[in-house]
């Protein structure tokens, strides 16, 4: 396989590199890419040295698979170019997301989806991955009237911009020192929550809010499951943490939601009252699973279920998922597409 990387001196871009090396993904030839800043400069994969590179018509005619992580603008332009090079795109973007054309998966729910590729595939949301897996968990047992979930997103979401933000504001503020102006969010983070994440639609939500609902129906082929959400950006670094309430067709009972997620590729449980024992933000960084606490009886309503997940957003809410992808096309000999 013959690899190109969009974005690999970024905050996703880096977490993809060490993933590359921890499965020991099978490339030839490997490729990185940046902006133009970034030119020159060198980043080390399995012990080589590779030095970033233009992205370009030729690179792409020449690679098979182009993983897309910089922003919603360039994987448009370049997610494009490389599928009219005939090099098979799997894009972190928001870009073509909700495109008829283009699976959105998760490769513990919808890897069949990859099937019907046309050069083009995207992995969801940070939030959206961590969530779909645990309602794919339970709705095959009982199907689900209605979800509500609440995040706490850590700033590693927003990038390496946000990232440096937080620590600036930190230690200004730690060291009695005039806090400089906010750059990326619309207030302060450091010691602070911001019930804000991307801009307002029309129906007041947000669009991370909305990405949130539309691409988990996408993902469990059910497009009137109904949903709401609340997208909160919180002062953490890494890892992604959602409240979430669940309302089933029937009674369900907790050992049995916990039979459901044990069963499930990729969920682990961390759940004991008696210990203080539930999944932090802190505990998962740097690990793969999606992790689920909390879990109890909704108190005002006799069919639901209230739990607790947290996910590394750089992780499985971004990298590996894309690696996970095209260790699938590999396997299913699905990277070529022919239109
Ligand atoms: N962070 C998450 O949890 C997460 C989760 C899911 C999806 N995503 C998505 O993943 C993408 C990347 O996010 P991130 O957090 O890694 O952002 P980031 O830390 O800001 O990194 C952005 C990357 O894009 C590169 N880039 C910028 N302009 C470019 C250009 N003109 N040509 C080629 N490369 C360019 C940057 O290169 P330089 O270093 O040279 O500036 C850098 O490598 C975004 O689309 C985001 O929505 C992120």
């Amino acid at each position: 396989m013959r690899i190109t990387v969009i974005g690999a001196t970024g905050t996703v871009g880096r977490i993809f590199l060490k993933l590359l090396e921890e499965r020991n993904f099978p490339y030839s030839e490997l490729n990185l890419c940046a902006s133009s800043k970034s030119l020159g400069k060198s980043l080390s994969v399995n012990n080589k040295s590779y030095k970033i590179e233009p992205v370009s018509a030729e690179l792409l005619r020449k690679t098979d698979i182009t993983f897309i992580s910089a922003t919603t603008e360039i994987s448009n332009e370049i997610g494009l170019l490389a599928q009219s090079c005939g090099s098979t795109v799997i894009d972190d973007s928001s870009a073509f997301r909700l495109k008829p054309n283009v699976p959105l998966v998760v490769p513990e729910i919808n890897v069949d989806d990859l099937y019907n590729h046309q050069g083009i595939i995207s992995i969801p949301n940070c939030t959206t991955t961590p969530l779909a897996m645990v309602l794919n968990a339970l709705s095959k047992y009982q199907s689900i009237n209605r979800v509500i979930v609440d995040t706490y997103q850590s700033v590693s979401g927003t990038g390496k911009s946000a990232i440096n933000e937080l620590h600036q504001q930190h230690s200004q503020l730690t060291s009695n020192q005039t806090i400089s102006d906010p750059q990326i969010y619309p207030h302060q983070i450091a010691f602070n929550l911001i019930p804000q994440i991307d801009v307002f639609t029309k129906n007041d939500y947000t669009k991370e809010e909305e990405k949130i609902i539309n691409e988990t129906r996408k993902i469990l082929h059910n497009s009137n499951l109904p949903i709401s959400s609340t997208c909160v950006r919180v002062p953490v670094i890494i890892s992604h943490s959602e409240a979430v309430h669940i309302e089933f067709n029937k009674e369900i009972s907790t050992k049995k939601i916990r039979e459901l997620l044990l069963n499930h590729r990729g969920i682990s449980i961390l759940d004991d009252t008696k210990t203080n024992s539930y999944p932090t933000p802190l505990q998962t960084e740097g690990t793969n699973d999606v992790y689920v606490g909390r879990i109890r009886k909704d108190v005002s309503h006799k069919n639901g279920i209230a739990l607790w997940i947290v996910c590394d957003n750089l992780r499985k809410g971004a990298a590996l998922n894309a690696i996970q992808i095209a260790e699938e096309l590999i396997e299913r000999n699905l990277v070529k597409y022919t239109p």
